[in-house]
């Protein structure tokens, strides 16, 4: 039986609504599946408020999540604040390689003010299809898990 793909959960605030569409477009055409739990623009809302949302729904999940404000970080910020979150910022299409293959993240956070379009899709893109390393990664990756366990 052929495995159902999980979908990719995306969020955006106001100031990464506008990137996070054109990355909507990328995942239709690449038949990413996605769950987009920002589908409005609302020019008062908080990058906290989706990033808790959109962290607690991919952990729940098992999945992973594209996220993307304004520099992304504040995204990245709050999003590391969820159990089982491992977000990470990238800027380019070589930091977003990494963080798959050295950080595991589950979590990509993009800025919209800080990247330019074309190098965010080729950022998701890489990040996308690029597995982890394990190995000596693995045991770093780990240390987290454990002292997130506490
Ligand atoms: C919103 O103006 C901006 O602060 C937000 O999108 C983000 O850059 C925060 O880190």
């Amino acid at each position: 039986m052929e495995e159902k793909k999980k979908k990719i959960i995306l969020a955006a605030d106001h100031a990464g609504f506008e990137l996070k569409e054109k990355l909507k477009e990328v995942l239709n055409e690449s038949e990413v599946p996605f769950d987009d739990l920002t589908p409005k623009f609302d020019k008062e809302d908080d990058y906290t408020d989706e990033a808790f949302k959109a962290a607690r729904k991919v952990v729940k999940d098992k999945t992973q999540g594209i996220l993307v404000c304004g520099t992304g970080i504040g995204m990245c910020i709050a999003a590391n604040k969820v159990k089982g979150a491992m977000a990470a910022m990238a800027y380019d299409e070589k930091t977003a390689r990494l963080s798959r293959q050295h950080n595991d993240a589950n979590i990509l956070c993009l800025g919209a003010r800080t990247t330019e379009e074309g190098e965010a899709v080729k950022a998701l893109k890489a990040w996308l299809t690029t597995r982890f390393l394990e190995g000596r990664h693995a045991i770093r990756v780990n240390k987290i898990k454990e002292f997130e366990r506490g």
